[in-house]
């Protein structure tokens, strides 16, 4: 049986290698689109998308995260870049209660899935909260238009990959149950 959902599902990888090739504003309203139609808890929908494509500020939020890795001790490659260099980053922000990090979790694996229906590669990022940890005094959340009472949450980001889609890891055994 060919269903190109359940391939799209299974083919999906992360990727951390991206072309320059910049991603047409169409293609994005449409992730962003399937990204707000995510399901979430009690459809409060108190999360916020910050569609990241100006280069300079994407460098920023990697600058600041290095230096909260850095910081922190975190290990990394000199020439390490969050993003991979990939031209749009996604930052998810929410209201923190309940099951927000779970929806922000929904959004981003719906517009991971949209994009790679697109042509479209994505690595979610989870380091960017790291970037909290640096330590001049800067109001990220302004450069990143984190709205008031709203914290960071999770990043993606979204691009053309370099190369062949990455094969797919091993999944786990025995972590399956049916109970019939
Ligand atoms: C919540 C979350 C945070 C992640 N953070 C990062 C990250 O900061 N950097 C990165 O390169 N990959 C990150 N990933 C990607 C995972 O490493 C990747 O999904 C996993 O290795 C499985 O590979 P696959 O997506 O190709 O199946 C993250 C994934 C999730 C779901």
């Amino acid at each position: 049986m060919k269903n190109p959902v359940i391939e799209l599902l299974l083919d999906r990888r992360t990727v951390r290698d991206f072309t320059t090739q910049l991603v047409d504003d169409e293609a994005l309203k449409l992730i962003i689109e399937c990204g707000i139609h995510a399901p979430n808890s009690r459809n409060k929908q108190n999360w916020h998308f910050s569609v990241i494509t100006n280069p300079k500020v994407i460098e920023e939020i990697n600058r600041l995260t290095i230096a909260g890795m850095d910081r922190l001790g975190i290990k990394h490659e000199p020439d390490y870049h969050i993003f991979y260099h990939a031209p749009v980053v996604v930052i998810m922000s929410s209201v923190i209660e309940g099951f927000s990090e779970l929806n922000c979790g929904c959004a981003v694996e719906n517009m991971a899935i949209a994009a790679k229906s697109l042509g479209i590669d994505s690595c979610i990022v989870g380091q960017t909260r790291f970037m909290y940890h640096q330590a001049d005094p800067i109001d990220i959340n302004r450069i990143v238009k984190i709205p008031e009472g709203y914290e960071h949450d999770i990043a993606i980001c979204f691009g053309y990959r370099n190369g062949d889609n990455p094969k797919v890891k091993p999944r786990r055994e025995g972590i399956v149950d049916y109970i019939k």
